[in-house]
């Protein structure tokens, strides 16, 4: 098995609680979410439509979609409500030092 290649993304701060940001990391824009302290993430373009999710709305565990109200499971990439049938890619994180750090395969 090889080992993980992790990539710092953010400032564990950066993230507000309950809340979702978007991140440059490796050229992709990555959507990093705080619940109940800990730290997820997935691609920040939604597989429906070219919507951006950090400008969804954060509900437990749930990202909903700005433009059509489809939702994403933010732990597993999976979709839970439609129109989105495809999941997001979603990554490892680590955190360190107080840094968040992602792995991107
Ligand atoms: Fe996200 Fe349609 S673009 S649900």
């Amino acid at each position: 098995m090889s080992e993980l290649q992790w990539t710092d993304a953010a400032a564990v701060d950066d993230v507000p609680a309950d809340d979702v940001i978007a991140v440059l990391v490796g050229g992709n824009e990555v959507a990093l979410y705080s619940v109940e302290g800990n730290v997820y993430a997935t691609d920040n373009i939604c597989t429906h439509g070219h919507a951006r999710l950090c400008e969804g709305f954060l509900e437990g565990h749930e990202i909903e979609c700005p433009l059509h109200q489809g939702k994403f499971d933010v732990r597993s990439g999976k979709p839970t409500c439609a129109p989105v049938t495809e999941a997001i890619r979603s990554y490892p994180v680590k955190i360190e030092g107080g840094r968040v750090f992602l792995s991107l395969g």
